[in-house]
């Protein structure tokens, strides 16, 4: 049943003859800055592409665009086919059938296939290919540590040597292809090598943000049951050391503990930040990186694997407290990631390309690793702190390095902008060329400073508004077709059908506002939630059947062009990073002396949103700095420190419903103290509750 679009050659060929009106932009009445002329006002409502940036740009135009976009849309198997054959190497081509796709509840299953029966390898595209292409003694990466001064790089050639001994490795302890390895490193460059050597030999990676605690790793290594966790002993961050090992070492306990144990804990032994005889150890399971890889050959054949066979696994949070196992496939992925990659930085050979994004989030599989790598790009790798020594290291990174594409989060431009422009002036940063925004809404001012100063008002900023989900870019711009305005991602990307609908799912036209949706599946799509596809279908296709539910809310606006206004659902993205709000609950709530919890987002000046916990101790035990130093700690060991309440709100009770639900619209408004706008109280169980936690506002 999931093959209704059999005909998909045909199926949008009378009802879609033209791209959506959306994407269609009428700029003339606005009024205008170009690129390179003079820095962007708060009168300017656009920034216009300047012809030279322009001329040298894969898309050159809006008409360009839409002439793409229409083509993909109309018949997205030729234009995705098209480019899966011509720039990638199969080792045999997949069936008649480019995709198939049901994203419609009502018809069944939910499932979506691309280029199955298509035989791949993504690190064979990742490196073979562009080793054989010409590229060995490319630099593939660059890597910098947090301590200035500190560096190293390595080929394309070497690359592939070091990618072959580790996949060698992990053979020889018996991973094979569909078997998953649990990564838990830093930004070293071990951590782009661990993911390429699983997918050169088809095991499916599951990196785990190494901020995370080691409950939370427990927890993932539990879902996904690997064959081996592969770590480091120590990084450091700033001025401070990370004992990365000591969080393993009690989440394989954990781990063990519920049933799960792993036989091989890899550790690699960073130097510049602990040494081996200060690691602690466990005979038998650990085994230095170092004492065991370097001997394996340099060489390693591929296992060629189906595009629907597995290639990671990433877990997001979502509404619920538990994370969600996002599986993403072979070949959709790769032809997705490398070619939103291109287009909307406007990829040129001679790039020098960095992304502030940890590889323990989707950016970093998508925006570090692969994306980039297929394109057979030279990747800077940041080890440490984007303000140590200080808030300029940043640019004088992009100086050193000479770094043409700079793509990082709306949180770290607004705590440098914080700090002052002369961080930033120092420097000349005249080697880049266009910036990169992603992970939240940017606000127009940040958009400015980062396009003015950072950029001297010469390069264009992509706004890429996408999700762990996605796999890529959905709404972005391109940087040499689009206008933009400060704050807006732009429009669609090539394939994708973003749709705004209301409550009832109806899609609305024009300039309006409601959830963003997307209809009918692109290649980088995620397939499953591992393990859940009951949740996969509830999650994201059931509220609005027929489409695929962002979470996110979304306006248009009368030129067509989309502005994200944040999620809909109960996940905040506090600095770019996703954390459920039910998740910081249930941490609350399993201290001792809490007996309820409600955490709400709240704007934060940096961070976008901050974590605001309203917090109702039991019985007989009463408020104290020391009960909400102990509840911070709570969260900080049970998901991570990124995930920490940056305000406890002490609540005799909560505001419930006369059926005992909470009411979170009320506890977002005094969270961010717009008491006027509480709104209708009145079914409240006890209307009183609100008035006692005005009062407690501020103790
Ligand atoms: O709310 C949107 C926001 O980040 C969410 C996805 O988070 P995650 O899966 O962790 O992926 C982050 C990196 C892609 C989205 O639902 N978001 C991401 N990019 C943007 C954004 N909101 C506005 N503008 C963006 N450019």
């Amino acid at each position: 049943n999931h093959n209704h679009n059999h005909n998909h050659h045909f199926r949008h060929a009378d009802s879609t003859a033209s791209p959506p009106s959306s994407a269609v932009a009428k700029i003339s009445h606005l009024k205008a800055v170009v690129l390179g002329d003079a820095p962007a006002s708060e009168e300017d409502d656009v920034v216009l592409p300047s012809h030279e940036f322009s001329r040298q740009a894969l898309v050159p135009s809006q008409q360009k665009y839409l002439e793409m976009y229409k083509a993909s849309i109309e018949n997205p198997a030729g234009f995705w086919s098209g480019i899966a054959s011509s720039e990638f190497y199969w080792k045999q081509r997949w069936g008649d059938q480019v995709y198939s796709e049901n994203l419609d509840v009502r018809r069944g299953n939910i499932k979506i296939e691309w280029f199955k029966g298509g035989i791949t390898n993504v690190c064979y595209n990742c490196l073979d290919r562009n080793i054989d292409a010409g590229l060995a003694d490319k630099i593939a990466l660059y890597w910098e540590s947090n301590e200035p001064g500190f560096d190293a790089t390595l080929t394309y050639s070497q690359l592939l040597q070091r990618v072959c001994q580790l996949a060698n490795y992990l053979k020889s302890v018996g991973v094979r292809k569909g078997d998953a390895v649990v990564v838990y490193l830093p930004m070293l460059m071990e951590l782009p090598i661990t993911m390429l050597a699983c997918t050169r030999i088809g095991a499916v990676h599951s990196v785990v943000f190494a901020g995370f605690s080691s409950e939370s790793l427990a927890q993932r290594i539990v879902d996904c049951k690997p064959k081996v966790v592969i770590t480091c002993n120590a990084v450091k961050r700033g001025p401070k050391t990370i004992f990365l090992k000591d969080i393993v070492d009690a989440a394989l306990i954990d781990s063990a503990n519920k049933g799960i144990s792993v036989d091989v804990c890899l550790t690699y032994e960073n130097q510049l930040a602990l040494k081996r005889e200060k690691t602690k150890w466990k005979e038998g399971r650990d085994i230095w990186w170092e004492d065991v890889v370097p001997k394996y050959p340099t060489s390693c054949d591929v296992e060629w694997v189906d595009a629907e066979d597995p290639h990671f696994l990433l877990y997001t949070s979502g509404s619920t407290g538990k994370p969600k196992g996002v599986l993403h496939t072979t070949g959709g992925y790769m032809v997705y990631t490398a070619t939103t990659f291109k287009y909307a930085f406007d990829y040129k050979d001679s790039d020098v390309y960095w992304c502030t994004a940890d590889c323990g989030w989707i950016t970093g599989h998508s925006y570090v690793t692969y994306g980039p790598m297929l394109n057979g790009a030279t990747i800077l790798l940041y080890e440490g702190a984007p303000n140590y020594p200080d808030p300029g290291r940043c640019w004088d990174i992009v100086d050193k390095y000479k770094v043409t594409i700079f793509y990082t989060a709306p949180t770290l431009v607004r705590s440098l902008m914080r700090d002052g422009d002369e961080y930033v002036t120092r420097y000349s940063r005249k080697s880049l060329r266009v910036l990169g925004s992603v992970g939240e809404p940017i606000n127009p001012s940040a958009w400015r400073w980062f396009f003015n100063v950072v950029g001297g008002s010469r390069c264009p900023i992509s706004d890429t508004w996408w999700q762990t989900e996605t796999g890529g870019f959905m709404i972005t711009p391109l940087p040499g077709a689009w206008p933009q305005k400060p704050g807006s991602a732009t429009f669609p990307f090539f394939g994708v059908q973003p749709v705004i609908v209301d409550e009832k799912g109806v899609e609305l036209d024009g300039e309006c506002s409601g959830y963003l949706c997307v209809k009918s599946s692109w290649p980088g799509a995620f397939r499953t939630l591992y393990g859940d596809h009951e949740r996969y279908e509830t999650t994201y296709f059931k509220p609005f059947p027929g489409y695929y539910f962002t979470g996110d809310g979304c306006s248009r606006d009368k030129d067509g062009y989309h502005w994200l206004t944040g999620r809909v659902d109960d996940v905040i993205n506090v600095s770019g990073h996703r954390i459920g709000t039910a998740e910081v609950e249930s941490a609350l709530v399993s201290h001792p002396q809490c007996a309820e919890a409600a955490v709400v987002g709240v704007e934060h000046q940096v961070k976008g949103q901050g974590i605001y916990a309203f917090v109702t101790p039991v019985e007989g035990i009463s408020y104290s700095e020391e009960l909400r130093k102990s509840l911070i700690l709570t969260v900080r060991t049970q998901i991570g420190a990124f995930a920490a309440p940056d305000k406890i709100h002490w609540a005799p009770a909560l505001p419930k419903t006369r059926s005992g639900k909470i009411m979170r619209r009320i506890l977002r408004k005094i969270a961010a103290r717009q008491l006027d706008e509480l709104g209708d109280t009145s079914t409240l169980a006890d209307p009183g509750v609100v008035d006692q936690l005005i009062k407690l506002a501020d103790t």
